[in-house]
């Protein structure tokens, strides 16, 4: 690792290409499916993991073309004017730029659309992970009033009078007979393919590119302690840890699988008096209050605004918020150190800086401009 000035970062590397070492291609079994479909490889970046599908929802070359078709089909909504790509446009990594979303009948939702990245590896989905898998997701903002307000029977009526869906779904589920968890499969298989892990990141960790140094000081402060370096900073709950003058943001965005999420739920301290449950709305569990699931951070600098409810515009203020330290409350995560007033982050504006440096090398162009996600048009065989 000589291309690395940073000896902490050249260990942190170190111990990745270790990891990446054991990890190769995912092979799919490319025997053919039960339906008669054939098996999808997907080709992923080898500083990734593996990625599997559920048992009864392996990927098939014809099921992702109709998810795509779906993904972009306003006929799943009850006024026939609004797709899920309405809200997740892929250029902005499937995210739509606003605070807070609108459905078909104009009426507010609470919550920011979320990207849609690397979800295959995803065992929990929406804000409060309210839904266990990506089939069950894609069920979800079809009925949804304040989305795509329409009925199951209904959509699924408007699919099977099309010319070609009936064909379509044949081909990838061995039935012209639409039903919803039919359509849910499919989409959930084009979601499954939305893989980034071609920024100028991934190319440096492959050693197939380089990062400016103010990239690498920023990488290497994420994954260091906040504080003042051999200060001991008090963590609730457990022993005190000692200030390394990084930025503290590895504990949840967790960098070592690639992945930027520890896919947990965490009260990251925004608030002190709650609006929004969070997990405690599936959990029924006060613990769980005001605790949302840690978002990846690639592509992050094409995604704002930031958080559950769009609150932040820019990510100078996403900064601003964790060098603060933000609000004490009795569900706000141990690893949100520096709450109290006299503890600090302690990020000085050559640090911010550098973090933005690191975050702006997990844009990934390839995946923003990937011409198989984009519309396909109408159905057709
Ligand atoms: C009106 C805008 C809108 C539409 C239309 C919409 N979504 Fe979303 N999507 C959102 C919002 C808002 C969230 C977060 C909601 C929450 O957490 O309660 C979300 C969350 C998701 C997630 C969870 C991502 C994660 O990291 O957990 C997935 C997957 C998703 N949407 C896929 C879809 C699919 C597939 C469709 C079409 C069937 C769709 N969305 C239609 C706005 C929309
Ligand atoms: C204690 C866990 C934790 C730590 C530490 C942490 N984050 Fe987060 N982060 C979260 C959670 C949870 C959310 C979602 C919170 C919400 O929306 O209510 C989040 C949201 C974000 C978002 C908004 C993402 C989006 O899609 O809207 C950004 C950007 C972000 N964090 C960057 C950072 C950076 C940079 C650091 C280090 C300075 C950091 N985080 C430290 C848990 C954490």
């Amino acid at each position: 690792m000589s291309r690395s000035p940073i000896p902490a970062l050249a260990a942190f590397t170190a111990l990745l290409a270790l990891g990446a070492c054991k990890r190769e291609e995912a092979k799919e079994d490319l025997a053919p499916t039960a339906t008669g479909a054939t098996p999808y490889h997907l080709a992923l970046p080898s500083n990734l993991p593996p990625m599997q599908s559920p048992a009864d929802n392996p990927l098939t070359v014809e099921g992702v073309t109709l998810g795509r078709f779906l993904f972009y089909e306003e006929r799943l909504s009850g006024n026939n004017g609004m797709s899920c790509a309405s809200c997740h446009a892929p250029a902005l990594a499937f995210s739509d730029g606003k605070p807070v979303t609108k459905g078909i009948d104009s009426i507010a939702g609470t919550r920011s659309t979320m990207p849609l990245i690397n979800l295959g590896y995803g065992n929990f989905f929406f804000w409060d992970g309210r839904a266990p898998s990506l089939e069950r997701q894609a069920l979800q903002p079809v009925t949804n009033p304040v989305e795509m307000h329409d009925t199951w029977p209904n959509v699924v009526a408007k699919l099977q009078a099309d010319p070609s869906y009936p064909t379509l779904f044949k081909r990838a589920f061995g039935t012209a007979h639409i039903d919803s968890m039919q359509v849910a499969k499919a989409i959930a298989q084009f979601v499954r393919t939305m893989v980034s892990g071609n920024s100028p990141f991934d190319k440096y960790m492959r050693g197939e590119g380089v990062l400016s140094p103010d990239a690498q000081m920023g990488f290497a402060m994420f994954n260091q302690e906040g504080g003042a370096p051999g200060q001991l900073i008090p963590v609730a709950g457990s022993s005190p840890v000692i200030g390394q003058g990084g930025a503290d943001c590895f504990h949840c965005h967790t960098a070592a699988a690639g992945l930027f999420t520890d896919e947990q739920f965490h009260n990251n301290g925004l608030d002190t008096v709650f609006t929004d449950p969070g997990r405690a709305a599936v959990t029924n569990n006060p613990a769980d209050m005001a605790k949302f699931k840690t978002p990846t951070l690639r592509n992050i600098m094409v995604t704002a605004p930031y958080m559950h409810d769009g609150r932040f515009a820019t990510i100078d203020d996403v900064l601003d918020h964790y060098n603060a330290g933000g609000h004490p409350s009795a569900t706000v995560d141990p690893f949100m150190k520096f709450t109290s007033p006299d503890m600090q982050l302690g990020l000085t504006p050559q640090k911010r800086q550098q973090i933005k440096a690191f975050l702006n090398a997990l844009t990934d162009d390839e995946f923003l401009s990937n011409p198989a996600f984009q519309d396909p048009g109408p159905p057709h065989l």
